[in-house]
């Protein structure tokens, strides 16, 4: 059987995706999920409450998840459901029909749990999935992972620096130090050293604020 790593995973990331699920009347929902991959065989998930997502996933106990770069799927995915049409049956699952893979995940466990970031205090089900029929519809599978994006957009902050001032200085460093959060968050190792050298050479305008 494919691992995570013929799609592409790699342990300790977080790849954004479209998961897919099923309700008790049998209709299918996608949505874009946050997937950390814990392994070759695992994945984890945190949801927030309220979602269609969540529901499906702690009736069912199982989801699918679509490794996709289409814009589109995104947008629709999120600002409410994709049309019938865009979905396809694998056996008793729901896949995205035009998704680059998707692998088809069962939990193992499963917990409600307070959690606590920069939106305060809520309550986040944490899951941990074993993951089965890794299906490849493309040679060349790249799951989305925010971390290069992130450092993409650093660096070209870091090569404005000298060009801006005032309320725009602000605005970068707050988005400089907002990108190191996300990068540290989702990215692998190489990602995290690239991001504390850009920070560390921002760190040069410093002197530029005082
Ligand atoms: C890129 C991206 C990643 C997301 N990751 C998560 C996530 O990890 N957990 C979660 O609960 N919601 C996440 N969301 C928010 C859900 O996709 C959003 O609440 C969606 O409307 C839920 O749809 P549903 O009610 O059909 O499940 C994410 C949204 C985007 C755009």
């Amino acid at each position: 059987m494919l691992n995570l790593g013929s799609v592409g995973m790699r342990k300790g990331m977080l790849y954004e995706t479209v998961v897919t699920t099923k309700s008790r009347d049998g209709s299918p929902n996608a949505a874009p999920i946050g997937v950390i991959c814990t392994g070759e065989g695992e994945v984890a998930l945190h949801l927030h409450q309220g979602s269609h997502t969540v529901k499906n996933v702690k009736e069912e106990r199982r989801f699918v998840v679509n490794i996709l770069k289409d814009p589109t799927v995104f947008v629709e995915s999120t600002l409410g459901n994709l049309s019938l049409d865009s979905f396809e049956k694998y056996n008793q699952d729901f896949y995205v029909k035009n998704a680059d893979a998707f692998f088809i995940a069962e939990v193992t466990y499963i917990k409600d749990m307070e959690k606590e970031d920069q939106f305060g205090l809520s309550t986040a089900t944490v899951l941990k999935a074993e993951v089965h029929d890794v299906v490849k519809k493309c040679e060349c599978v790249e799951p989305l992972n925010r971390a290069i994006y992130g450092i993409i957009e650093a660096l070209v902050y870091l090569t404005r620096m000298d060009m801006v001032s005032g309320d725009m200085e602000k605005l970068y460093r707050h988005r400089m130090s907002e990108i190191s959060r996300v990068v540290n968050k989702v990215g692998g190792t190489e990602h995290k050293k690239a991001m504390k050298k850009i920070s560390e050479a921002f760190s040069k305008y410093d002197d530029k604020s005082e």
